[in-house]
């Protein structure tokens, strides 16, 4: 035993000067890149956000590699001598896509990559740094709410210098690069860790080439920090003397939120231990699907329902930017009124005390409950393509400080992205402020607004040439004279089509088009069902139905049930049964 411990500790002294000095070595001595040739894949054309696809489509020989050097090569010889940030949720494939970033980056002339501790950054927080280290842009590794592990999704967007989602023009150029591309670039033999935070340095062809490790929510909290008043947030989630605690349930589904979760609420605002769930980011997200809704966060959802200590519940989505609130007994707030509501108490938040409060926007389908608001307040108010791209140029003009989607995207100009933790912060806030739970907020909201009822049904992988067919059948509606005006009826309920028409939109600041952004049809009573198929999935094709109606005088009936004559008739205009065989929705939200 003395032998053999005496052997070890001999082991251990002559084990580390030895790595110690391979290691100097391989740091000093000059890496040397070389050329490989490839030949284009045809499906690298990015969706409403980035490019997503099966983790064995990306698995493949040079595929990563192709996608990655028609992003260098889209930023032209912006590329030489740029600082980039990556990073993403965490999901199977995020490592591997690493490595090949960096060796393909250091090729490329680029000096300098940010990198979030084991490659994790929410998608929120890639948009901060972009924007904080004055970077050229940013690779995020996701494919948000969609499944993650092996057998399921990964994802790759790059995020220009504004923080935001790379424009239509640039995705469209990435594309036109992946399918002509012949060679590639790459520093094969350079190594680098990034499990841990601290600074590398490398030689790449003479040059220097640096990878920063950082934590990936030091910037994040910082930022926060300056938008929201955390003594005021602390006092509410940890209570005072005179006040109990405001018990929040978050779920972080096992997505990346889970260590901003665990630093915000945890540590810094001092909310209760079991306050926040499945808060460690694993690749595959424990099976969970990460899409917080109805539906994927149930679990959330029937907790918060069976245990009346909670007063607010919220799930993000695997990358961080979506969120989902609901108030006490589970009551739910659709992303519609969320927005809605944020709009209406915005100078509770001393961001927008500091900052005002310029234009409100949405996505197209977005219910219209933010509208009314930026009508009362004398708001801009614009109505977008969905994809948070298309609000990125309306913030950099200083024409816009809070918009949303139905999709559960909440967020405002501090970043380019949406923003699930800050969405949570801000309704936090309002409750502080207002010293009312959700429902009584929402329900002094419909007093003042009226309601929009808002429903989405989702038909996940149809086939692709049947959902086609149904929009092209849509399409013909337009064209056919005998469409307006044409009379619905059911459940004894009547609509009367007053527009049908293809939602194409100019941008106001650089007046580019977006066509084709979804058949809407718009009834008299300013009920309105829109159709879109998806541009986020990985395999087939998804029908999206939004279903949206107003209803002036206050009212607090199911929406489900308010909303299913507008359903039927969706169902009867699109003969979507009919072309896809499917009886039920797989989602409804
Ligand atoms: C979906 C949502 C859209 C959101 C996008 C990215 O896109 O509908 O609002 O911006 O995910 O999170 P879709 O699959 O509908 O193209
Ligand atoms: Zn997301």
């Amino acid at each position: 035993k003395i032998l053999n411990n005496y052997l070890t500790l001999k082991l251990y002294q002559f084990h580390y000067p030895f790595e110690f000095i391979v290691r100097a070595i391989s740091i000093r001595m000059s890496l040397t890149s070389i050329t490989v040739p490839t030949t284009p894949f045809g499906d690298q054309k990015p969706g409403t956000s980035g490019l997503r696809k099966k983790v064995a489509v990306f698995m493949q020989k040079h595929y990563t590699e192709n996608f990655i050097q028609s992003i260098l090569d889209a930023q032209k010889d912006k590329t030489k001598g740029c600082t980039l940030i990556v990073g993403g949720d965490g999901r199977y494939f995020t490592t591997q896509s690493i490595n090949i970033i960096i060796r393909i980056a250091s090729a490329n002339a680029v000096h300098k990559l940010i990198i979030g501790r084991r490659g994790l950054l929410s998608t929120p927080a890639v948009s901060s740094l972009i924007r904080t280290h004055k970077c050229l842009g940013g690779i995020v590794l996701t494919a948000s709410h969609n499944p993650g592990g092996i057998r399921n999704d990964f994802g790759i967007k790059y995020n220009i210098e504004n923080g935001g989602p790379a424009p239509d023009q640039m995705t469209d150029e990435i594309y036109e690069l992946t399918g002509k591309i012949k060679e590639y670039k790459i520093t094969p033999d350079l190594d680098c860790d990034f499990q841990q935070p601290g600074v590398q340095q490398f030689e790449v062809d003479g040059r220097e080439f640096v990878v920063e490790v950082i934590d990936p929510v030091d910037d994040y909290i910082q930022l926060m920090k300056s938008i929201f008043d955390f003594k005021k947030l602390s006092n509410l989630l940890s209570g005072t003397e005179t006040s109990p605690p405001f018990n929040v349930l978050l779920d972080s589904m096992n997505g990346v939120t889970g260590v901003y979760v665990k630093r915000i609420f945890l540590e810094e605002l001092g909310s209760n231990q079991d306050s926040a769930v499945h808060i460690i980011p694993l690749d595959n997200f424990g099976e969970i699907h990460p899409d917080p809704n109805l539906t994927y966060a149930k679990e959330l959802v029937d907790k918060v329902r069976e245990d009346s200590k909670f007063d607010l519940g919220a799930a993000f989505d695997g990358d961080g930017d979506r969120n989902m609130i609901i108030g006490k007994n589970a009551f739910f707030v659709t992303p519609s009124d969320s927005l809605a509501v944020i709009a209406n108490n915005l100078d509770c938040i001393p961001y927008f005390q500091t900052h005002g409060v310029h234009g409100f926007a949405r996505s197209m389908p977005t219910g219209a409950a933010v509208d009314r608001v930026a009508q009362k307040l004398n708001k801009e108010m614009f109505e977008v393509p969905t994809g948070w791209k298309y609000f990125g140029n309306l913030m950099d003009a200083g024409r816009l400080s809070l918009c949303g989607e139905e999709s559960f995207g909440t967020g405002s100009d501090h970043i380019r992205e949406k923003d699930g933790i800050w969405a949570v912060l801000a309704w936090l806030s309002i409750i502080a402020h207002k010293q009312m739970s959700v429902e009584e907020i929402l329900k002094e909201h419909w007093k003042i607004y009226g309601r929009n009822y808002f429903t989405r049904y989702d038909y996940e992988e149809c086939e692709s040439e049947a959902a086609n067919k149904m929009m092209n059948h849509l399409e013909s509606l337009i064209d056919d004279k005998n469409t307006v005006g044409k009379n619905f009826t059911s459940c004894g309920k009547t609509y009367v089509i007053k527009q049908i028409d293809n939602f194409s939109y100019v941008d106001p600041i650089d007046n580019s088009v977006a066509k084709n952004q979804g058949i809407r049809v718009l009834f008299e009573d300013g009920s309105r069902l829109i159709y879109r198929l998806s541009g986020t999935g990985s395999s087939g094709a998804t029908i999206r139905v939004y279903i949206d109606s107003y209803e002036k005088s206050e009212t607090t009936a199911d929406a489900q049930a308010i909303l299913k004559p507008l359903v039927n008739i969706g169902l009867e205009i699109s003969k979507l049964k009919a072309f896809t065989g499917r009886e039920e929705p797989t989602v409804i939200t």
